[in-house]
C-alpha cells in the first residue's frame, strides 16, 4: 500500500516537494506560492513552491480555456490551491536536477487563496540582496531555497543533539530569562522591575550559575538549548542573542566532559556532512596556540605559523629590534610564499593592518632573486642577519619575510591576524576543509590595564589547576585554569571548565580577582551559600549553536542561521525594535528618559 502523506489537512493531499513517478495517475492537491510563470506558445507552466519543494503544474488552453484563462493572471508568489492529475513529463522536458523533475500536474481546479504585492526581490532567484532588505523583508528572504536549508539544517542539528544527549542521560532543564547579571565579559540587558521600583533584571549571559545550581541540587546531568544575551560590539559571528548547547555535569574531570562533546560533534559531522572526525582531537596549550599562530583560536587549515627570531637579531644594530629585546619583548616574522610579487603598497596596506593590533609597524624583506634582498631596512639590519634569517626561516626565492616587534603579546596576535588576512588573501584556505581542536591550559586570571586589576580569562567560577593552586598569591598570572575551548576551522565554537565547587576556594579566587567580601556577598551570595550545601564537583560547557552551524554550512555570518537576527547596529529592520515606549510604561517603571 502507497504510503500516505504525513502532511495531508484539509487543504492539501500532499506537498509540492514530496511528489515523484510513484504518484504517475493519481490525483492530488497542492497549496503553495508560485515560484516562476512561464507562457510557452499556448501552455503556461507554473512552479509551485512551498518549503519541501517545488512542483511543475501545466495549463493546457485546449483543455480548460477558462483555467488557463485564470492561470494567466497568476503572479510571483500568489498563493494557490491546485487540484490535478500527477503525468509523467514528455521526453526530453525531463528535470534531472529536481526531485520532482519527472512529473507535472495536469491542473483541473484552480484556487487562488491569497494574492501578493510584488515582492521587494526575487525569491525564486539567490541574487545578491542587501541585508537591510533582507532582514526587513525576512518572512520573504525565509522563503528562498537557501534559507529554507540553513533552518532545516539547525533545526538537524538541534535534534541530533538532544538525542545524543538524552542517550548519555542528560536532563534538559529550563533556566530563568529573568535573572541577576552573570559575568561573561559583556554589558548586561536590563529589564526594570514594575512592582519593585527602581530594580532590575538582568537577562543571562549564560546559565553558568543556574547550571552549576542545578549539579548541587543532584541534576547530575543538565543541559540546555539556551538562549544568552550579551551587549557587545557586533560581528559577523556575534548577535546580542545566541543560543548555546549548555551542558553542566557532576563528578567529572576536564577529559570526561572534553569527549563526551568530540562523541556529540563527530555525530554531527558525520550524520549532517557525511565526514568522519579522528579522535581524539588534537589538544593545543594556550602557549603554543599564542606562539605558533598568534591566536587562542587558532585556523589549522593552512600552515602559515610565526616562527621566533629573537635570536637572530641579538646584537642588533637596528634600534627597534634592540629596544624591544631589551624590553623582553617578541621578534616574529611570516614567510609569505610569493610574497616578493608584493607591491609597496600591498606592503603598506599590511602594515596600517598590524598597526590596528597595536604594532606600531611592519618590517618587511623581499627575496626576489638569490642573493637580493629588498627591503627599507635592509641596510640597517644587515647582509649577515638577513642571511640567518634566510637560513632559520628556509627562505625561498619568490618568497617575503614580514616581521614584527613588540610586546609577546602584541607581536603574536598582531602577526596572527596578519597570519588569517594573507591566507584570505593568497587562497590558502581549501574549501571544504575541516579543522578541530581543543585549546588547553589556559591561564586562569589575565591583567586588565582598563580595570587595573585581574580578571578572569573564562568567568570566576573557573578551577585553577591544582598544582597551581599555590601560585595564587605569589605568582597569579602563571597559574592554569581547568579550561578548554573548542575550536573550529579558527573560530571559537565552545567553551568551558571544572568549577569551583568548595567555597573556600571560590572565596580565594573572588578575593585574588579584587572582589571584596562585601561585593562577593552582593553578587554572588546566592552561589557561597549553594557551595555550604554539600556541592559535588563539577564542570561543562557551552558550544555557540549558531556559530557552530554557520561553520558547517561554510557561512560567514551567523545571521544566515537565526530566523530574526539583529543588523550590527543591534536592531531588528522587521519590527524597528528596539522602540521608543509609551510615556505611561515610563512612569509605571518609575523611569525619565534624560534627554540629550
Ligand atoms: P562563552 O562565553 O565562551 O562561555 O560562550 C560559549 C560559546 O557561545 C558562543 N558565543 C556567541 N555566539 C554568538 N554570539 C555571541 N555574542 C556569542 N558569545 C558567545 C561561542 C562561545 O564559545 N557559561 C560559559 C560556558 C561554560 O563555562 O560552561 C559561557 O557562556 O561559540
Amino acid at each position: 500500500m502507497k504510503q500516505q502523506s504525513r502532511l495531508k489537512t484539509t487543504y492539501r493531499t500532499h506537498h509540492c516537494g514530496e511528489i515523484n513517478s510513484t504518484h504517475l495517475g493519481e490525483t492530488v492537491t497542492l497549496c503553495g506560492w508560485v515560484d516562476k510563470r512561464r507562457d510557452h506558445g499556448g501552455l503556461i507552466f507554473i512552479d509551485l513552491r512551498d518549503r519541501l519543494g517545488l512542483t511543475q503544474l501545466v495549463f493546457n488552453p485546449e483543455q480548460n480555456p477558462e483555467l488557463h484563462k485564470q492561470a494567466e493572471s497568476l503572479r510571483s508568489e500568489y498563493v494557490l490551491q491546485v487540484h490535478g492529475i500527477v503525468e509523467k513529463r514528455p521526453d526530453g522536458t525531463v528535470n534531472k536536477k529536481l526531485p520532482t523533475g519527472e512529473i507535472e500536474i495536469h491542473v483541473s481546479e484552480l484556487n487562488l487563496l491569497n494574492v501578493s504585492e510584488v515582492p521587494p526581490f526575487e525569491i525564486s532567484e539567490e541574487d545578491f540582496v542587501s541585508d537591510d532588505i533582507r532582514l526587513k523583508y525576512r518572512y520573504l528572504d525565509l522563503r528562498r531555497r537557501s534559507m529554507v536549508h540553513n533552518m532545516r539544517f539547525r533545526y538537524q542539528i538541534s535534534k541530533l543533539v538532544r538525542d545524543f544527549l538524552d542517550q548519555n542521560g542528560f536532563l534538559e532543564v529550563e533556566t530563568p530569562y529573568l535573572t541577576r547579571s552573570t559575568p561573561e565579559g559583556a554589558r548586561d540587558y536590563l529589564v526594570p522591575s514594575r512592582v519593585q521600583e527602581g530594580s532590575f533584571y538582568a537577562l543571562p549571559q549564560s546559565p553558568q550559575l543556574f547550571k552549576q545550581m542545578l549539579m548541587v541540587s543532584g541534576v547530575d546531568r543538565y543541559f540546555q538549548l539556551a538562549r544568552c544575551f550579551r551587549d557587545e560590539d557586533l560581528r559577523a559571528d556575534r548577535q546580542p542573542e545566541h543560543t548555546q548547547i549548555d551542558i553542566e555535569m557532576s563528578f567529572v574531570e576536564e577529559v570526561d566532559v572534553m569527549s563526551l562533546i568530540e562523541n556529540m560533534v563527530s555525530l554531527i559531522f558525520k550524520q549532517m556532512l557525511g565526514k568522519d572526525i579522528s579522535l581524539p582531537l588534537k589538544r593545543i596549550p594556550y602557549d603554543e596556540a599564542l606562539k605558533r599562530y598568534g591566536s587562542d583560536k587558532p585556523d589549522l587549515r593552512f600552515e602559515l605559523e610565526l616562527q621566533d627570531v629573537n635570536t637572530v637579531f641579538e646584537g642588533t644594530s637596528f634600534k627597534v629590534f634592540q629596544d624591544v629585546l631589551q624590553n623582553k619583548g617578541a621578534i616574529k616574522a611570516l614567510v609569505v610564499p610569493g610574497g616578493a610579487s608584493f607591491s609597496r603598497k600591498d606592503f603598506d596596506d599590511l602594515t596600517e593592518y598590524v598597526k590596528t593590533y597595536g604594532a606600531k609597524g611592519l618590517v618587511w624583506i623581499k627575496y626576489p632573486e638569490a642573493g637580493k634582498w629588498e627591503s627599507p631596512v635592509a641596510k640597517h639590519l644587515g647582509e649577515g642577519s638577513l642571511e640567518s634569517l634566510k637560513e632559520k626561516l628556509s627562505v625561498q626565492v619568490g618568497d617575503a619575510i614580514l616581521i614584527v616587534a613588540s610586546s609577546l603579546n602584541t607581536t603574536c596576535f598582531s602577526l596572527g591576524a596578519l597570519r588569517l588576512n594573507l591566507a584570505k588573501r593568497l587562497n590558502l584556505i581549501e574549501k571544504d576543509k575541516f579543522e578541530l581542536a581543543w585549546v588547553v591550559d589556559f591561564p586562569l586570571l589575565e591583567f586588565s590595564e582598563e580595570d587595573k586589576r585581574y580578571i578572569a580569562l573564562h568567568h570566576p567560577f573557573t578551577s585553577p589547576k591544582n598544582e597551581d593552586v599555590d601560585k595564587l598569591k605569589t605568582d597569579p598570572l602563571t597559574v592554569k585554569a581547568k579550561a578548554y575551548d573548542l575550536v573550529l576551522n579558527g573560530t571559537e565554537i565552545g567553551g568551558g571548565s571544572i568549577r569551583i565547587h568548595e567555597q573556600d576556594m571560590q572565596k580565594f579566587v573572588f578575593e585574588c580577582l579584587g572582589i571584596d567580601k562585601e561585593e562577593a556577598e552582593e553578587k554572588f551570595g546566592f552561589l557561597l551559600r549553594a557551595l555550604e550545601f554539600g556541592a559535588p564537583p563539577h564542570g561543562g560547557i557551552a558550544l555557540g549553536l549558531d556559530r557552530l552551524v554557520a561553520e558547517l554550512l561554510g557561512l560567514d555570518s551567523i545571521r544566515d542561521v537565526i530566523a530574526f537576527p539583529k543588523t550590527q547596529k543591534a536592531s531588528c529592520p522587521l519590527t524597528e525594535a528596539p522602540s521608543s515606549v509609551a510615556e505611561k510604561q515610563l512612569d509605571e517603571l518609575s523611569l525619565k528618559i534624560r534627554k540629550a
